[in-house]
């Protein structure tokens, strides 16, 4: 199921993604015990992390003891740069709420070689997942995975024209992003299309013309690293703001999307997989 919600502003978009967050989060909980997000990066969710961390609508909602944290992508700087996205979500999230220490899995980029942090996320993921049962057809489920989209059309670190974008195996991997001149850690399509649900959160006029293409369908099929994703059996949710929607013809209604998925609709779209 795909479902798209044009907001007025970041702000309200923002508010409407946490309300979503914590529907998918106590979903979750009740179906099976545990919420497993998967965090973008960059600085469109931040505004969304520090929602679900300071406004009690959202922080008083959620047990937190039961939320597990990974990172979609992580940039290959330590923990604490000002690039880190470990950094921009501790600050803006982690510091704020009562979640254990052991429930925030971070991308190990201390790790001098970009593929042996790729590699020791894996294992990290493998050993978490596995435990917990939660691994089918040779893959993570993920409850929820947020991603972000560039005016390029990449998401996570699947940047286009990139070796990540083939992988069909492996759940993380190391990707060499040439127009950065650096090295991304990222989890792969697979992974991300095997999620109960994933929900990307656009704002920003240089991504509108990227979005027309994507929501019109005039794009060259899968040219673009966002098209690939395809949720099998999971929910796809669209937030997009004004100025990332404005070249769309017609309007989509702005309903915040957790009000238009039942609890019966949502449960059944999650325990699916
Ligand atoms: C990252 C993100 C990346 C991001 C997009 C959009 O590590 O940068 O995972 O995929 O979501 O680049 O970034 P903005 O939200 O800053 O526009």
């Amino acid at each position: 199921m795909k479902d798209l919600s044009i907001y007025s502003d970041p702000g309200t978009l923002a508010d409407s993604a946490a309300a979503t967050f914590c529907a998918l989060a106590n979903n979750a909980i009740t179906n099976h015990g545990k919420f497993v997000v998967a965090l973008s990066g960059g600085r469109t969710p931040k505004a969304l992390y520090e929602l679900l961390a300071t406004d009690e609508r959202y922080r008083e909602s959620v047990s937190w003891k039961d939320v597990y944290f990974f990172f979609g992508d992580e940039r290959h700087v330590l923990p604490d740069h000002p690039d880190s996205n470990f950094r921009m979500a501790n600050e803006a999230l982690f510091k704020k709420i009562p979640v254990p220490a052991s429930n925030i899995f971070r991308v190990p980029t201390e790790l001098a070689d970009a593929s042996d942090a790729a590699n020791r996320y894996q294992q990290a993921l493998l050993a978490f997942f596995a435990s917990n049962s939660e691994i089918e057809d040779d893959l993570p489920v993920f409850d929820l995975i947020l991603l972000g989209m560039g005016p390029d059309g990449h998401t996570a670190s699947l940047f286009p024209e990139t070796a990540a974008l083939d992988e069909k195996v492996k759940w993380v991997v190391a990707n060499w992003v040439a127009k950065f001149a650096s090295w991304r850690i990222t989890i792969t399509f697979p992974v991300i299309n095997h999620a109960r649900a994933v929900a990307f959160l656009v704002t920003g006029r240089d991504k509108a013309p990227i979005i027309k293409k994507i929501v019109n369908g005039s794009g060259d099929l899968l040219h673009y690293p966002v098209q690939r994703v395809d949720p099998h059996k999971g929910h796809k949710i669209w937030f997009l703001d004004q100025d990332a929607s404005y070249l769309l013809n017609g309007k989509t209604t702005a309903e915040p999307f957790q009000n238009k998925i039942s609890s019966s609709e949502s449960n059944a779209a999650i325990s699916q997989v």
